[in-house]
């Protein structure tokens, strides 16, 4: 083993409800690309810097959250969230990630400060060491090569 897969990073990325549906869900907002093509090119990505990447979607809150805290307890070193509908909502879901102590970065496809009111608050922002909100699929993998450099 080298020494770079033993520092080997693992990044989790954790998709919200109705993320499944990208690439046919409101694509003037959400663009044409599948959740599929977005998970590809950051496993594409990963492979390249030996990092390690784990991917969960989920249109269960509780499942979400499940899957939060078990970052707690498996080798997750970084996580990269786009909490969807829950970002406006979830104390729970928030709650979950302070939980863990792991460093995070925010990510919305859509720029949310840029539409209605009730998706300009985040329950995660604060704690997130970084957002990214308004570059589409791209936000994922500028969020992942930044994760990869910490
Ligand atoms: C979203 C923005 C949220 O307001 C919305 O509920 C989503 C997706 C985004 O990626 O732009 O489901 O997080």
């Amino acid at each position: 083993m080298t020494s770079r897969n033993i520092s080997a990073k693992n990044i989790l990325v954790i998709h919200g409800p109705n993320l499944n549906l990208l690439g046919i869900r409101e694509p003037g907002i959400y663009g044409k690309t599948t959740l599929d093509d977005i998970n590809r090119k950051l496993y594409e990505i990963s492979l390249a810097a030996e990092a390690r990447l784990e991917v969960f979607q989920s249109n269960s809150e509780g499942e979400l959250i499940g899957r939060v805290q078990q970052a707690m307890r498996d080798e997750t070193d970084f996580i990269i969230i786009n909490p969807a509908g829950l970002t406006h909502t979830s104390i729970a879901l928030r709650d979950a990630l302070a939980a863990t102590g792991l460093p995070f970065i925010e990510i919305h496809l859509s720029n949310i400060y840029a539409r209605e009111a009730f998706r300009q608050k985040s329950y995660f922002s604060d704690l997130a060491i970084g957002v990214i909100s308004g570059l589409g699929a791209k936000g994922y993998e500028l969020a992942l090569q930044s994760a990869l450099s910490e």
